[in-house]
């Protein structure tokens, strides 16, 4: 058993039973490979009943992989990417949009992770200025990197503002499950409905082993993605086993399941330690992130025996931020182990 004891995020948790017997079960002999089998075939049509009739759906492996292969699909190295200065893309995945893409990231200042069309604006003025990249997709991440969330009008209000500039409004849905959770509201409703153009949408974070899917809204844009996923050596000889994973999750609404288990887990832990003295929490917890302040000596005392991140600092004279997350595998007695933990840590 392993006794890790982690609230560091939500791929510390394990593969979900149900996505362990869909993979035992895919395991039957022989199949087609690289996507030519029955698996996939089932496995987009549930993508299809969930997001709409007219997507275009791919397989990757990875959450990095997905966002950098769908905004490949969207733009040209002499473009840019618009996003906050916290998204994954620009902070997390080494730099690998731009090696792919060849295309400039362009960041601007977030709210809790958040961004809204008039913070891009400043970049308009340099479109069809041959010295400066060309602002070509706006990416968001749902629920946002800090646990935050976009309602359904912001993201219309940002997919109005990028095809308003000939531009293509890219979702990371690393968390897209949490959001709809906390929103109670279906996939479609934050994405196709709202004119996303391409999503990510996250399944390793929400109980797969591995496996996260490409969405082409707008299919014209995905004409080269089958190239341009071999080239980047994410088409996966055995599909199946990505495929069965993801029907699991879309079946029976596993995948809401979930998130709503993680959501309630976190807020459950944001209640359990928001009023204990010397800790304040400092991003509202609205999906399975909690973020908070705590004095360093209770930090370290803290780390000893639990295992999460502090985040990076952007005000060194402050008390160190940490992320907590919770996931679908979170038991509520860890929970209130951790939050008791936080509690002697304080020197209550
Ligand atoms: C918001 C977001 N997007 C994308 C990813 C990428 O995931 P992967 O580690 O599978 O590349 C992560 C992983 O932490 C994430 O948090």
């Amino acid at each position: 058993m392993n006794t890790l004891k982690s609230f560091a995020s939500d791929n510390v948790s394990g593969v979900h039973p149900r996505i362990l017997q869909a993979m035992a079960k895919a395991n039957d002999g022989p199949a087609k490979p690289y996507g030519q089998d029955g698996a996939t075939a089932r496995a987009d049509e549930l993508l299809r009943r969930h997001f709409g009739p007219d997507i275009d759906p791919y397989f990757v492996f990875l959450g990095t992989a997905a966002n950098v292969l769908s905004l490949s699909s969207m733009i040209r190295p002499h473009q840019a990417v618009l996003c906050a200065d916290c998204a994954h893309i620009a902070v997390d995945e080494c730099g690998a949009p731009e090696r792919f893409t060849g295309a400039k990231l362009l960041t601007v200042p977030s709210r809790d992770g958040k961004v809204a069309p008039g913070d891009f604006r400043r970049f308009l003025r340099d479109i069809g200025n041959e010295h400066h990249s060309q602002p070509a997709a706006l990416s968001i991440t749902q629920c946002t990197e800090y646990g935050s969330l976009y309602s359904p009008d912001e993201i219309r209000a940002l997919a109005d503002f990028a095809h308003e500039h000939r531009m293509f409004l890219h979702m990371d849905g690393a968390r897209l499950a949490n959001a709809c959770a906390a929103l109670d509201l279906p996939l479609a409703a934050l994405t196709a409905e709202c004119g996303v153009d391409a999503l990510s949408f996250g399944g390793t974070k929400n109980g797969l082993m591995f496996g996260e899917a490409v969405i082409f809204f707008e299919p014209r844009l995905a004409a080269h993605f089958r190239f341009e996923r071999k080239q980047a050596m994410q088409l996966y000889s055995k599909m199946r086993f990505i495929a069965a994973q993801f029907s699991a999750l879309l079946e029976d609404d596993l995948w809401l399941a979930n998130a709503r288990h993680a959501n309630r887990m976190a807020a459950l832990l944001g209640e359990l330690v928001q009023d204990l003295p010397g800790l304040s929490i400092t991003r509202p917890v609205q999906t399975n992130h909690v973020f908070a302040r705590l004095p360093r000596a209770a930090l370290t005392r803290l780390e000893a025996d639990w295992h999460f991140y502090v985040w990076r600092d952007e005000d060194p004279a402050k008390d160190p931020e940490v992320r907590w997350m919770t996931a679908f595998d979170t038991r509520e007695e860890d929970v209130r182990a951790f939050a008791a933990a936080v509690r002697s840590s304080l020197d209550i």
